[in-house]
């Protein structure tokens, strides 16, 4: 049989690092296209056994560059996504005009399949422009190519994420934690490893035409995400429900940092809940089952904010001794 190539983009982030792993583990060849070979293709040539990673930089969007990589290929996907702009319209550019572009030239290179990574809870947040460029990207793609798969996760975590990592950090400095919307927003976590076991079975099997919301096995809330958090640091800190002017004062003021913690687009989108909608098929649907709950997760790698690091261990009631 024809080996699948697989051409990657945004393969250096959390997701792709842990697809690339599992794509050459079982010898699929992967092109990689990433923006700086040097700062970005150190972490990549780990993930990949010899001979299976090819790395290719493309400083900007050189169209007929990626024309011709896709041709060469027989799968693309796309991982690219951002949080924030740097500048205005980043977000149209990356979450619209990308898929746009990339399903165009998958549906004129006869691609067995784009598979294009886009987000849970996105449709009802429409004072989000984030949401609604990823929104608008989904409705490209359709557009554009029949053979299309529209991933849309919840939050995805683990060891090398920017999500329970930065909030450990966080909560193990700061005296308190400001919660926004009184931290009832809900979330369905999903581990890397399960995403990527969806992402590659969707790559193996016949699903195409799909739009699949990909979730973890447990609902919880934002306050209950850091009270495990906490928990598995072992900090105690006060969660105060900050009220929402003086939250957009605080992500007016986050905002204008080079990595902001907070933006006034994210403050609006943590309105929403961030659960399966029942309007697509989830993964459980398509017996992808996700089993990896949150709490047991994160205590695998929470030991490097805690005190004693890994010599703490916990007494019979769970708490460190
Ligand atoms: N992680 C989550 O919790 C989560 C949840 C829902 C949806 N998603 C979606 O899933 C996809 C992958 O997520 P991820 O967390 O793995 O992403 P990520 O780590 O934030 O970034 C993925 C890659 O995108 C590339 N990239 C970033 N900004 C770019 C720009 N301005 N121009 C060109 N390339 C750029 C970078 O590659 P190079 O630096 O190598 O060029 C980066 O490694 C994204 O579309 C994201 O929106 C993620």
């Amino acid at each position: 049989m024809k080996q699948k190539e697989i051409l990657l983009f945004g393969a250096t982030g959390q997701i792709g690092r842990n697809l690339v792993r599992k794509l050459s583990k079982n010898n699929y060849k992967i092109t990689a296209v990433t923006r700086n070979i040097h700062r970005a293709g150190y972490i990549l040539k780990t993930q990949a056994n010899p001979g299976y990673l090819n790395l290719v930089e493309l400083k900007k969007f050189n169209l007929d560059k990626i024309d011709e990589l896709i041709k060469n290929s027989s799968i693309c996907i796309n991982l690219i996504g951002i949080l924030y702009e740097k500048k205005k319209d980043d977000f149209r550019v990356i979450h619209t005009d990308l898929p746009n572009f990339l399903s165009q030239k998958a549906n004129k290179h006869k691609l067995d399949k784009f598979i294009h990574l886009s987000a849970l809870g996105i449709e009802e947040a429409i004072d989000s422009k984030y949401a609604q460029s990823k929104l608008e990207g989904e409705k490209k793609i359709i557009n554009n190519f029949e053979n299309y798969i529209i991933i849309k996760p919840s939050i995805v975590y683990s060891v090398d994420d920017n999500f329970t990592t930065n909030f450990m950090t966080l909560l193990n400095l700061l005296p308190f934690m400001p919660i926004y919307f009184n931290g009832k927003t809900k979330f369905t976590p999903i581990h890397v490893t399960d995403l990527v076991d969806i992402i590659f079975k969707l790559i193996e099997g016949n699903n195409k035409n799909l739009i699949l919301e990909c979730v973890g096995p447990e609902v919880l809330t934002f306050k209950e995400i850091l009270q495990k958090l906490l928990f598995s640091i072992d900090r105690k800190r006060l969660l105060i429900p900050m009220p929402l002017p003086i939250a957009k004062i605080s992500a007016k003021i986050l905002q204008l940092f080079p990595k902001p913690l907070l933006t006034e687009d994210q403050l609006n989108l943590l309105k929403y809940d961030n659960c399966k909608s029942g309007k697509y098929k989830n993964n459980f649907d398509l017996g992808f089952n996700t089993l990896k709950k949150f709490e047991n997760e994160i205590d695998k790698y929470s030991y490097n904010w805690r005190t004693g690091g890994q010599f703490s261990k916990r007494n019979n009631l769970g708490n460190i001794k």
